[in-house]
């Protein structure tokens, strides 16, 4: 149990003890209308959170920490460009690139953002329809993008999302990402592609980033076999705020489209960063895409806090966290085509509430940002639910359903709804000694005992398409930020993984020669490596 500075909090805590005296399913025996009372639909997202440690006094509380915390305050902040992430003195305005029109004073960058999307357009449009040749006069037929991190798993998790909505198979460009430095998988990408018919996307902000930067040089020299230097320009793309450093490369301006330093790399996805998504499915998905999200902002900064979907969501989870000792938390996909989500809000979570200094630098003296981890159902149900079901750990749970598939097999969808929903329920229920019949014996009976009482929230989707899959990321992005608002920390820095980056450049130098300065482990290991190359 670990304080917060809040006048509520102690009343917070006491009030989680009584519930924890509770049983979840006893809650609906005594209110039949809870499925309905604590639910909240937007954006085309039903939450059911009625299957939670909540009840009126819990949400009175919840109103409470949402006044005292200034959470709301700090979001209109967010939204109108206050340089909230104070470490870098500059604002985070992800939301601007999906806004309808211009906050006030945010006119320029609003124009800015305008024109990126119309150039976004321009070059998806023209390789939709052909007017985009490759060097020997080929139309183009695939992507290939380069990027890592946010430079990667939002477009990727989106394609993922959208692929079963392609419109037709003759419109259908196929997008491969490539991430990773290991050359085994830019090599497996590459030998399934014609040069004269790919584009390549070299996504970095700063253009800088190690995997990035070596995925593109060795991709830049496969395009070189291929054709004479004056014509890579028809096959290289850029997506970056180091114009220089793109330009030095060999991609022309024109063909660089703009990254923002107000923009973070893991909130990116809606800028030039998701021009895939525009090549591949059209710029009008693109923009649903944009569209799904603006609807949950505006829901997010006018919903008051009991019906706000982020906050609901963020509150429980520090609830969970701090009052039932809850270290980490699952997001199930029970959509195939969702199997990516929680790589992204692995990088969206981790990366922004990963922190142990509050946002004036001081020590924080209560944990911060879970551990995200997750999976598709059902395939998670025969491997790490176990934990879930009978670990010693109260984890939180986002369950996620699509209504409509697209596809024809009624049979498989009803299979895959009735599991998700088994699992809640389970999850909920468990099952006591007195419930368990034909055990072999009593040393069975027992360890089919299921605790049951364990909390989770469920989101329904109509369907998923572009808007319900930008609403559904937007949802997350303003659960971190909620979540950063209560533990008084900058969500929009990442400094933690600058030293990997120092000492991995180290490393790499000591390749060559000194290896002096190494610890003794690391320096084995090396020259462990170093003598199986044949240099
Ligand atoms: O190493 C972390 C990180 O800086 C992320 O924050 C970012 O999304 C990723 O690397 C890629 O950075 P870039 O877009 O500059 O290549």
């Amino acid at each position: 149990m670990t304080n917060l500075p809040y006048a509520v909090w102690p009343e917070l805590v006491q009030h989680a003890e009584n519930l924890k005296t509770k049983q979840l399913k006893a809650l609906f025996l005594t209110n039949p209308d809870r499925a309905n009372r604590y639910s909240i639909e937007t954006a085309g997202i039903y939450l059911d959170y009625s299957k939670n440690f909540f009840d009126d006094k819990t949400e009175s509380l919840l109103i409470k920490l949402a006044s005292e915390s200034g959470v709301f305050s700090l979001a209109q902040q967010m939204f109108e460009g206050v340089a909230l992430n104070n470490s870098e003195q500059r604002p985070a305005l992800h939301t601007l690139l999906r806004a309808k029109s211009a906050p006030p004073g945010l006119e320029d960058s609003f124009a800015q953002v305008s024109q990126s999307l119309a150039r976004v357009k321009g070059i998806s449009d023209a390789v939709r329809n052909g007017q985009w040749r490759g060097f020997s006069g080929k139309t183009i037929k695939q992507v290939l993008h380069l990027g890592i991190g946010g430079s990667y798993l939002g477009p990727k998790m989106v394609d993922e999302a959208l692929a079963s909505s392609r419109p037709k198979p003759e419109d259908d460009f196929v997008c491969h990402y490539v991430a990773n430095v290991d050359a085994h998988h830019l090599d497996e990408v590459l030998s399934q592609l014609d040069p004269a018919e790919t584009l390549i996307i070299v996504v970095s902000k700063s253009f800088n980033t190690l995997e990035t930067m070596a995925n593109a040089h060795s991709t830049r020299l496969w395009l070189l076999n291929a054709m004479p230097q004056a014509d890579l320009n028809s096959h290289l793309v850029a997506v970056s705020s180091n114009i220089p450093a793109a330009t030095d490369f060999g991609i022309s301006v024109d063909n660089i489209l703009p990254m923002w330093d107000w923009v973070g790399g893991r909130y990116s996805v809606w800028s030039a960063v998701g021009i895939p998504i525009a090549i591949r499915y059209g710029f009008d998905v693109f923009q649903q895409l944009l569209d799904g999200a603006s609807e949950m902002d505006q829901h997010f900064l006018h919903a008051e806090p009991q019906y706000n979907m982020p906050f609901v969501m963020a509150f429980l989870s520090v609830f969970y966290q701090h009052c039932f000792g809850s270290e980490t938390h699952a997001v199930l996909t029970y959509d195939h085509r969702l199997r990516y989500l929680p790589d992204h809000l692995q990088q969206v979570d981790m990366e922004s509430n990963g922190k142990s200094r509050d946002i004036d630098g001081n020590a924080l003296p209560y944990h911060s940002g879970a551990v995200i981890w997750g999976g598709e159902g059902t395939n998670g149900q025969h491997a790490f639910h176990q934990l879930l079901h009978q670990g010693t750990r109260t984890t939180g749970v986002d369950f996620i359903m699509t209504l409509r598939p697209d596809h024809q097999h009624q049979d498989h969808h009803d299979k895959l709804i009735a599991s998700c929903l088994s699992q809640s329920q389970a999850l909920m229920q468990g099952r006591q000694l007195e419930e368990i019949t034909g055990a072999a014996n009593e040393l069975q009976q027992k360890h089919k005992i299921m605790p049951g009482n364990r909390p989770s929230n469920t989101l329904v989707l109509e369907h998923l398409d572009a808007q319900h899959t930008g609403a559904l990321i937007a949802l997350y992005e303003h659960k971190v930020f909620c979540q950063a608002a209560v533990w008084h920390i900058n969500p929009f820095d990442q400094w933690g993984v600058e030293l990997g980056k120092e000492l991995g450049d180290r490393i790499l130098n000591a390749l060559n020669g000194n290896t002096e300065n190494l610890d003794g482990s690391t320096r084995a290991l090396l020259n462990r490596y170093a003598a199986s190359q044949k240099r």
